[in-house]
This record gives C-alpha cells, structure tokens and sequence, in this order.
C-alpha cells in the first residue's frame, strides 16, 4: 500500500511506508543450530540477545547456545550461566573447532577478528563477525578470499544500523525514486566516548589491537549506510587527526596510535558526491549517526539518535515531514504490531541474526558479508591512507 502526503494525491511516489507493500517470506533453519559466542562485552551481550529472541520474533528452531568463550575462564563460566549457555570455556581455538557448533558469533576486540573467523571458516562454520573486519585491508582481503573458498559456509558482518526499519525504508524509498536521482549524501557519525582526556588508554587505541581508530569504530557504520543509499565510491580526499596524542594507563601514559576523528570528501559511481566525517571525540554526541540524501526530487533525512523517525521533503512541500516508525515499514511488525512504539538498538541485532540463519537456511545473504564487507573496508582504508591527497578506489585498492 501506497500512503501519499495530501499536497501529493495523484502523485505516484512512494513514501517511507512503501517497503511494507508485500511481506518478504524469510527462510529460517528447521532444525536448531549449535551456537558459539566468543566474548561477553558490549557486543557479546547483544549478541546473545538476539541469539535468545531470533526464532521467538522470526520463526524457525530456536537456536542451541552450546558453547561461551571468554577469558580468564570464571569470567566465561559466570557469563556463560547469565546468557544461558551449555558451556563454557577459555579457549577460542577448541571453541571454534567444536563438533556441537555450527555458527560462531565473534565480538573480541579487532585484533583477534582475522585469526578466529578464519580458523571458524576453516573448521566449517558459518561466521557473525563484528565490524570492523580486521586491522588491516590486506587481512580483510585475506578473510574475503577464505570465505569465497567456502561457499556453503555464510558469512556476516556487524553492521546492525542497516537494520533498522527506518533505513530499511529509507533505502527502499530511494531505490523506487522518491527524492528523484541522489545527487548529494552528507553524513556524519560523532560520539564522544573518547573525549574525556582522563579515559584510559585501552586496545582501541593501537594498531596492533585496534587498528584503524573512529574510521574502523564509527565511520564504517557511516560507509555501510553511504554505500547502501549512494552506490559505491569511486574516488575520496580524506583527513584525519588524533586529538588527544597521550591517554592514562597504569603504566603512565601511553600513546594513541590511531585517529580520533576523520573529514572527507567524496565522489561516487554514479556522479554524486558526498561528504563524511567521524569522531569518537565529539562531546555531547551519543551515537549521531545522522545522514542526509538531496535527490533531485525531494530530501531524506535520518539519524540514528532518533532512530524511529525519517525525515523526507518532496519538491513543492513547505518543510520536511516526520514518518514514524511502525508496522508497515521492514522487519518492525514481527517484534511489535502498533505503530510509534518504537523499535531499538539490540532489536536490530536480531535481524541480523535473522538474515544470517536466512542464509544459512539456504535464502539470499542480506550482508554485508566478507567479500561485500570489503568494499566498506577499502573507504576507510583509502580515508586513512589519503592525507589530504585524491584517491581512486580501484579493484586494486
Ligand atoms: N556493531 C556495533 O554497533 C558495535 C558496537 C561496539 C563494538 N563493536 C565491535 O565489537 C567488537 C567488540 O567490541 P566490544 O565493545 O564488545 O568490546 P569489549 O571490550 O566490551 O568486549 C570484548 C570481549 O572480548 C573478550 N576477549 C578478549 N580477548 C579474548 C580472547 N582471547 N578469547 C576470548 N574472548 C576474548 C573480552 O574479555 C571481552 O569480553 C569490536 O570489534 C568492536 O568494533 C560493534
């Protein structure tokens, strides 16, 4: 069903609700899989979550979550209780090789991100791997060619913010030509996590375990969205600074060895052009993942601090009009059926779990997975590397 604004009857482009004409049929596994889940952090617990809730809001055999890892071991064991696993363990290597396990979940930090989906993929599992997907290009290209060496095994990536129902629909507007042709993207991803001097120096802030900084953190969630509503990039001049050289550590100060905050200029395929920025050091921003997509038509306006809203403007409209979140919009009515009650950030998780048992039910690959997952790999690489310099983003990047 088609819902257009008063000031557009007659007209025939759709609006946010769209997307929700006809429900998507979604194959998910008959038969349980076994689960393994490698760390308990932020992403960890998101990870069990939508492990719990995946068949209870899609359907299918609910999950088995045989086996948690985490080090030291009572830290596995204590969690591995909490979120309901069978067992419990310290070591990955045995985790990812185990017999009862079909899928792993990988949450460590970066650094970790390339030797535990490959030995996954090496020992026949299908891999969710969070974003980033590894320090370097060249080990995520590593990681793309492993996985296109299996086939039969599915892989996914963390990018949940493609998720949400608001830029499902987004997406989909676009797509059917609501604002017209897209000529300009302009996007931002700030949070201020790191702005306070005084916090700690952590792995996030090296090469070695963290690799890239807010470019690998933030704006490859940013460069997931761009990518999905633009098209690919063709061509980029980027800068990136470190604001705060030296963080605390128990040792004395140590140095930070990764960006703080990334700008960029960019063109894409198409012709458009964008621009970018990132920092993990913005004071007062939480998660403002926040975009805007001028089309030749009309303007779309989101972000994710207010995540159950799209804003959209249409050519000959006086302003912008708020489209609520609800059930007609992708993958919303099977966790809720009343509009505005609002959907939320481990909900998004859930669909990711939800198209990676999809795939693995023998559905399409909603992605990112390895071999897509490079292309976001190859924009923030390219945005660290350029210094100010112009850079085309060929295969050979
Ligand atoms: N998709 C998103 O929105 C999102 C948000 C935050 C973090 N992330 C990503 O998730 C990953 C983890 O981030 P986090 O914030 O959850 O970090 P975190 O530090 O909170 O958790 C990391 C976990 O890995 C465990 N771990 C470390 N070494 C291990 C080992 N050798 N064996 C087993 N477990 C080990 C730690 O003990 C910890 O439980 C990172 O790659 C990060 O980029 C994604």
């Amino acid at each position: 069903m088609i819902h257009l604004p008063k000031s557009h009857e007659g007209c025939t482009k759709p609006t946010a609700h769209d997307s929700a004409s006809a429900p998507i049929p979604v194959l998910m596994p008959e038969a349980p899989l076994g689960v393994a889940l490698i760390g308990t952090g932020f992403m960890g617990k998101c990870h069990a979550m939508a492990w719990r809730n995946v068949a209870t809001v899609f359907g299918g055999a609910h999950p088995r979550l045989e086996i948690l890892c985490d080090t030291p071991i009572d830290k596995a064991e204590a969690f591995g209780a909490q979120f309901g696993f069978a067992r419990a363990t310290s070591d990955w290597q045995a985790t990812v090789r185990d017999a009862r396990v079909d899928v792993v979940s990988i949450t460590a930090p970066n650094g970790l991100h390339r030797p535990m989906a490959e030995a996954a993929i090496a020992a026949g599992k299908h891999v969710w791997l969070e974003k980033p997907m590894a320090l370097t290009l060249a080990d995520a290209r590593a990681m793309a060619d492993l996985a296109a060496q299996h086939p039969g095994q599915m892989t996914i990536l963390g990018y949940n913010y493609l998720r949400s129902p608001a830029f499902q629909a987004a997406r989909a507007m676009i797509g059917a030509g609501a604002i017209g042709t897209p000529r300009a993207f302009r996007g931002v991803y700030d949070e201020d996590y790191s702005a306070d001097p005084d916090l700690p120096w952590s792995w996030r802030m090296t090469h070695e375990a963290g690799g890239l900084g807010a470019l690998g953190d933030l704006g490859c969630h940013l460069v997931s969205h761009m990518i999905a509503l633009m098209g690919p990039v063709a061509e980029l001049t980027a800068m990136t600074q470190i604001a705060i050289p030296e963080r605390p550590s128990p040792d004395g100060p140590r140095p930070v060895e990764n960006e703080d905050s990334a700008i960029a200029l960019l063109r894409f395929a198409s012709g458009a052009h964008g621009t970018f920025a990132t920092s993990r050091v913005a004071h007062g921003r939480k998660c403002r993942l926040q975009w805007e997509v001028q089309g030749s038509e009309g303007t779309l306006v989101f972000d994710q601090e207010n995540m159950n809203e799209l804003w959209v403007h249409r050519m000959g409209e006086a302003g912008f009009t708020r489209h609520l979140t609800g059930p007609s919009q992708p993958d919303f009515a099977p966790f809720c059926p009343a509009p505005g009650h609002n959907f939320g950030f481990n909900e998004q998780k859930v669909i990711e779990a939800r198209d990676l048992l999809a795939a693995i039910a023998g559905g399409a690959n909603a992605g990112p997975d390895f071999a897509s997952g490079l292309e976001i790999e190859r924009v923030i690489h390219a945005m660290a590397a350029s210094g100010g310099t112009r850079v085309k983003l060929g295969a050979e990047l």
